[in-house]
């Protein structure tokens, strides 16, 4: 069993990845930290409850809210692809009585801190956390600058993010989770702590089909698929109108894809940089790719550059699905 923290900005697909791990078998998620990105810290605390919730969960003993701010930068967030709530606006639906369909639900007790509970838990099972990072990396930068000895106990750091050679999705250059707080990512990759990267590379290989998921949703014909059907139908739109795509990419859950079945992936072993200054190329993620060049620095991460979609896709379907 792998000991888990999910580092989150919930968000429609990190509703998705939250949905895959917390009902894994595989996997134990010994808590979820909440971090500002796709919109506020304190509205994707919320949402995470929201999730939670929809999902009937009681299995995640620790929530906790996290960074407010980047390290440096100004905070940027997706609201025009998530919904001004983060979760296609579902916070807003009401039924036939005027009554809200999703209201808020009672959060459970949540930690002030998730720095705090990330170096706890890190330090609890030294060598057997692996930090699952599907938001921008802030969280993680500050234990590990607060705590760098501590952190060297993490097993792993799992994170979506970045682009390599392919184009980014907030600009030109770069990937929402690398630019939000370029500089938490490169302490990330500065730390010499065991690093996946799972960028835009692999997840704009995977597109979740909106017709046939919103077919699933309807056969589903529970509380879990009315809450699949409405918190991504705007997201569905968004990528309609705006980039001509029946479907959006499933970044989030390509990374717990990742983590329970790595063999879906090649992976290439890099030396990542992230630019934190250029004006034009602001968290471009940065590494050598190509296998057989002489003088490469030494690599700090492992970057996912192929995924096996329909495998993928079959895995994500089938649990996605598996709820009440
Ligand atoms: C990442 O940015 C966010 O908007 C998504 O939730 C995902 O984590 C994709 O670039
Ligand atoms: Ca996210």
């Amino acid at each position: 069993m792998q000991h888990i923290i999910l580092d989150t900005d919930p968000g429609v697909d990190d509703a998705l990845a939250i949905a895959l791990a917390v009902n894994s078998s595989g996997l134990k998620v010994e808590a979820v930290t909440t971090v500002n990105g796709n919109v506020g810290v304190d509205c994707c605390t919320r949402n995470l409850s929201l999730i939670l919730g929809a999902l009937g969960n009681t299995k995640v003993p620790i929530i906790a809210k996290g960074e407010s701010q980047p390290l440096s930068v100004s905070p940027v967030d997706a609201s025009h692809v998530h919904g001004s709530d983060g979760l296609g606006d579902v916070t807003r639906l009401c039924d036939s009585s005027g009554n809200r369909c999703y209201p808020d639900m009672p959060l459970p007790a949540v930690a002030a801190c998730a720095v705090d509970v990330i170096l706890t838990l890190v330090k609890r099972y030294p060598d057997q956390i692996t930090l699952l990072c599907i938001g921008p990396l802030t969280n993680i930068a500050k234990a590990i600058l607060t705590h760098p000895i501590e952190m060297k106990k993490t097993r792993e750091i799992i994170l979506m993010g970045g682009a390599f050679e392919v184009y980014g999705n907030v600009t030109v250059s770069a990937e929402f989770n690398v630019y939000a707080d370029p500089h938490a990512a490169q302490v990330v990759f500065d730390s010499e702590i065991p690093i996946t990267v799972v960028p835009l590379d692999v997840t704009h290989q995977v597109l979740l089909n909106a017709k046939q998921f919103e077919k699933m949703c309807i056969r589903h014909n529970g509380k879990w698929g009315r809450f699949l059907l409405d918190c991504t139908r705007s997201c569905f739109e968004f990528h309609c109108r705006y980039e001509g795509l029946d479907g959006f990419y499933l970044h989030d859950p390509v990374a717990v894809g990742y983590l329970e079945h790595p063999g879906f992936f090649d992976t290439v072993p890099a030396y990542v940089q992230v630019e934190t200054v250029g004006e034009l190329t602001r968290g471009r993620t940065v590494a050598d790719l190509r296998s057989d060049r002489i003088d490469r620095p030494k690599p700090n991460a492992q970057v996912c550059v192929g995924i096996n979609t329909g495998q993928f896709l079959g895995y994500f379907l089938d649990r996605i699905f598996a709820f009440a």
